[in-house]
């Protein structure tokens, strides 16, 4: 193989570790772009070999970056819904930095989801990502993920998404309890209804919901309106019901908050 085509080939590996949270992506974008300009540095360049890579400390704790790497290799194999697991592209594990403070879930990967392997990426998620950064983070600071971490299967010749059955939530939940375990974040936001029946356990309506703290295992959980949602109602007063949710968890998480950051939507407060 020539040397251009795996130095192209050892960068994709790594970008899409740090895109599924496998490697930290903070620093790892600049520290992991530097390693591997060093690595191809130090191949010859008549070398047939693949550029050396050098390993550095970007994982704080060995331990803990096995755990998540265990965790991670057992879910992307997972076979626990033979349904989903022959129709799915790939498992939807999650993607950001696995010691964030602040963690997303939603309800499960959709056809754009399956198709990158990223949550999060087709139209609610682009949605998504303005909220998280009108919030003043990247989508690389926090960690989002799934209840069901496999696309819902759809009837033949049907386009779209359909919502996770409870039963197939039921089965998948341990994989999102162990990675909330590993990440220990200090907040939650559960994004719709059905995230918070698959998280939480509760049926109840997202008015009773929502804008108050609830508790996963000891983390609070805030829940709001999904993307999605949003998307179908684009009223300022809707806007506004989610940015109090973000504005709560902001507070939660001691994050500077400024007058204009108070004040978004504030005209159709209700
Ligand atoms: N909706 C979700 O709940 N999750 C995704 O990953 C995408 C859309």
């Amino acid at each position: 193989m020539d040397k251009k085509r795996l130095a192209l080939e050892e960068a994709k590996r790594l970008l899409t570790e740090i895109r599924d949270g496998y490697r930290e992506a903070p620093t790892a974008s600049r520290a992991t772009f530097d390693r591997f300009q060093e690595s191809l540095s130090k191949t010859p360049a008549n070398s047939d070999s693949a550029p050396i890579l050098i390993t550095s400390p970007l994982i704080s704790s060995q331990e803990a970056t096995s755990a998540w790497e265990e965790l991670r290799k057992k879910a992307l194999a997972c076979v626990k819904c033979p349904h989903l697991a022959s129709t799915r592209t790939q498992v939807v594990f999650g993607v950001g930095n696995p010691s964030a403070d602040l963690m997303f879930v939603g309800e499960a990967p959709g056809a754009d989801e399956d198709a990158q392997g990223e949550p999060f990426v087709g139209r609610a998620g682009q949605l998504l990502t303005k909220i998280i950064e009108a919030m003043g983070l990247r989508r690389e600071d926090i960690y989002i993920g799934n209840v069901l971490k496999c696309r819902p299967d759809m009837p033949k010749g049907e386009t779209g998404n359909r919502k996770p059955r409870p039963e197939e939530m039921e089965t998948c939940l341990p994989w999102l309890k162990e990675q909330i375990q590993l990440i220990k974040p200090k907040a939650m936001v559960a994004l719709g209804s059905t995230a918070a029946e698959g998280l939480l356990k509760t049926n109840a309506p997202m008015r009773d919901l929502r804008g108050r703290w609830q508790d996963y295992e000891g983390t609070p959980v805030m829940v709001t309106y999904h993307p999605a949602y949003l998307l179908r109602n684009q009223t300022l007063t809707e806007k506004r019901k989610v940015w109090e949710d973000m504005l709560l968890v902001m507070e939660k998480l001691e994050m500077p908050i400024s007058e204009k950051q108070k004040n978004f939507f504030k005209t159709a407060a209700k």
